[in-house]
């Protein structure tokens, strides 16, 4: 600790000080009947000029760094009071927290901000040096444990499966044919590849089976349920995705936004220049003209409409709340796993989002379910199975292996809607197609966005993807390209299926 005078002259009433300290401020919380050792307590400590230098040691209850931070705040007011002089600066040249970690690592583990991380066995030794206070104060050396013990325990998920059990199966069913819909489709000119990396454009048969489908969600699902649409922006920034924990969970997967550092011409002369000499991109030039990304594209429409209730108070009659939006796209970096209008970078999904007390919302997800069964089994007579399985918002805050609930009829969690997709091969080898989930996600996003009720209730809250290439992709593949051979109250809906426009 730096003092704003030298306090060399200080050692008596220093020495009453920290024992002052060690038995009140630095013991303050420990639980009865843990032995004072178990606190925090200054063991060593000595006076250079204008620095107090001091050996810290704590157990487990109050962690040392909490306790430099008690002693900064003491030593400051007592010393300032008796002796005018002022704490300017502490730092804790180093730190050496010593902890358990759930299991033995299965490999090497690193992590920024450490001098050095230290395994014995299930013993982990991370040494830190030269830590200002605002790296404590921020609650920084905490998050880095937690950081290494999430990292070992991901080691130990590693190569395990996904949690996964059987809610109800509905079928078997006829199916009309066993393609792959996305190849027949372009061979008939239904849809092209897009001008981007896994992204279709779609001509107007496709368009049109796309268009039911949104009308049928919207009609037989979300508005007989009492839904009200909403209008969200497809820009979320990071400090959004930070709370819900997507930018540690699937940073990998964003396509970043970038603005332009200004909009002055004059500072884009040189780009134009370029562009209309060379007809390239100069990318070396355009990089000095962006600011850093501060946001990405949408990835999934949850967070943002969360985030448009954030810190507000809500009258109770609101609840449930129940929102919809069908206006954000949603972008993922797919890379390796994309696949026909299945598995792409840019989709179509209507999301509704609820917010209710647990019981508002466990009743919600019965009556949502029975109406998703009614339009899969009765207007688009699917084959398909629910299945618990890894909650979405665990997956993505990089929580794969995580806690499933599975003692707690599953008041929380994610249900997976999945299609039998005839061209994949036989029902029971063949990966069925995630057509639609359905999750209540506890209180997860209620607090994070600090979204309160005015009489104080209990929120949760939930959302259910809807994908409508999913739908599309699941209906197609059991029930061909041949309107003939549709459902006729998907028929119905659809009306006459407009022709693609002929190419030569
Ligand atoms: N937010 C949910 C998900 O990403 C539903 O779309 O799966
Ligand atoms: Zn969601």
């Amino acid at each position: 600790m730096t003092f704003s005078r030298d306090i060399s002259d200080l050692s008596e009433s220093l020495e009453t000080l920290i024992s002052e300290a060690n038995e009140t401020v630095l013991r303050k919380g420990l639980p009865p009947g843990v032995s004072p050792e178990d606190g925090c307590r200054v063991v060593s400590w000595s006076v250079e000029g204008t620095v107090l230098f001091l050996e810290v040691v704590s157990g487990p209850h109050v962690r040392a760094h909490e306790g430099m931070l008690r002693l900064r705040k003491f030593l400051g007011q007592r010393l300032g009071r008796e002796h005018r002089v002022g704490l300017r600066k502490l730092v804790l040249d180093e730190y050496v927290v010593e902890f358990s970690l759930p299991a033995e690592p299965g490999g090497p583990v690193s992590i920024p901000f450490a001098h050095a991380v230290e395994i014995e066995g299930r013993t982990c030794r991370l040494v830190l040096r030269d830590v200002e206070d605002g790296f404590i104060q921020r609650g920084s050396v905490d998050r880095m444990v937690k950081r290494l013990i999430h990292k070992v325990e991901a080691q130990g998920y590693e190569g395990k499966g996904e949690y996964w059990s059987l809610i109800e199966y509905h079928g078997p069913k006829n199916m009309v044919w066993d393609r792959d819909p996305t190849e027949e489709m372009a061979a008939r000119g239904w849809l092209k590849q897009g001008p981007t990396k896994g992204k279709w454009f779609y001509r107007p048969p496709l368009a049109a089976v796309m268009r039911t489908m949104e009308r049928i969600a919207v009609e037989e699902v979300l508005l007989p349920l009492g839904f009200r649409e909403v209008m969200e922006p497809h820009h979320v920034p990071f400090d959004v995705w930070i709370r819900t924990g997507h930018m540690e969970g699937v940073p990998n997967e964003i396509y970043y936004i970038s603005e332009p550092r200004t909009r002055d011409p004059a500072a884009w002369e040189e780009f134009i220049d370029h562009v209309a000499i060379t007809r390239e991109v100069p990318q070396d030039i355009l990089g000095g003209l962006l600011s850093p990304p501060n946001a990405g594209s949408c990835y999934a429409q949850c967070p943002i409409i969360y985030w448009s209730f954030q810190g507000e108070t809500v009258a109770d009659t609101e609840f449930p709340i129940l929102v919809f939006d069908r206006t954000a796209n949603s972008n993922r970096y797919e890379s390796g796993g994309r696949h026909g209008i299945e598995r792409v970078d840019e989709f179509h999904r209507i999301e509704p989002v609820y917010i209710g007390t647990p019981e508002q919302l466990k009743e919600l997800r019965e009556r949502l379910v029975e109406r998703y069964r009614h339009v899969f089994n009765d207007i688009l007579d699917l084959e398909w199975r629910m299945a618990w399985v890894t909650p979405f918002y665990l997956q993505q805050a990089g929580q794969t292996g995580g806690d499933t609930e599975e003692g707690d009829e599953h008041l929380k969690g994610t249900m997976d809607f999945e299609a039998y997709l005839p061209y994949r091969g036989t029902r029971e080898e063949s990966e069925w197609l995630e057509f639609q989930n359905l999750s209540i996600v506890g209180d997860k996003y209620t607090r994070a966005f600090n979204i309160k009720s005015q009489s104080g209730l209990e929120l949760w809250s939930g959302c259910s993807g809807i994908g409508l290439e999913r739908w599309t992709a699941a209906f197609l593949a059991q029930k061909g390209l041949d309107p003939g051979k549709w459902p006729e109250p998907f028929l119905k809906r659809l009306g006459d299926l407009p022709e693609t426009i002929k190419t030569l």
